[in-house]
């Protein structure tokens, strides 16, 4: 069942975030970010493991990204990832936030999500504060996507 991650949920989060990140699908997230950033995530439960992830980051008054979306191989293709981004914009919507952003090299997957490819520029430039962290930093295989609330 899809709920807001607890404390209890971080260590879960993360070796889900890690799995996928040792694979380059996508960054890896530090502990202390996942504990300061836990209101942020809604979890897909199996038992007491974590089989899906997905957060909800606010940038601003009137936008959002969705980051670490993840599920567990084992779990994919069950419409896990449809039912996570789906919370994320609800929550997004109840916030009253007008557009949920993502970066990502899995755009169709968004596509079918409802959302729309955009080019990066029309992002703000508070958003590539991560890059410069990023491996990928000089060669970025990901693409914007945007929801309308
Ligand atoms: C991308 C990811 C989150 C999708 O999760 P999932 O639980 O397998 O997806 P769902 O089963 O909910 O799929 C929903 C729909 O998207 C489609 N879909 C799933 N993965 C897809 C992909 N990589 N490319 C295109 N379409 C995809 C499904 O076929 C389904 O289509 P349908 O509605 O026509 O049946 C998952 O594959 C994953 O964790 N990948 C590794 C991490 C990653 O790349 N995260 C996203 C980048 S931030």
């Amino acid at each position: 069942m899809i709920s807001k991650a607890k404390l209890s949920d971080a260590k879960g989060i993360k070796k889900l975030v890690d799995d996928h990140a040792r694979r380059n699908e996508m960054l890896g997230r530090p502990l202390s970010v996942i504990y300061e950033n836990i209101r942020s995530f809604i979890v897909e439960r199996s038992g007491k493991k974590i089989v899906g992830c997905c957060a909800l980051y606010i940038v601003w008054e009137d936008l959002a990204e969705i980051k670490s979306l993840a599920v567990e191989p084992r779990n994919q293709r069950k419409g896990v990832g449809a039912k996570l981004t789906k919370a994320a914009l609800a929550d997004a919507k109840k916030l009253g936030l007008k557009r949920v952003f993502t970066l990502t090299n899995k755009p169709d997957f968004f596509i079918k999500q409802g959302f729309k490819k955009i080019g990066k520029n029309k992002l703000p430039r508070k958003i590539w504060g991560e890059c410069i962290r990023c491996s990928k930093y000089d060669c970025c295989d990901e693409d914007a996507l945007v929801y309308e609330l």
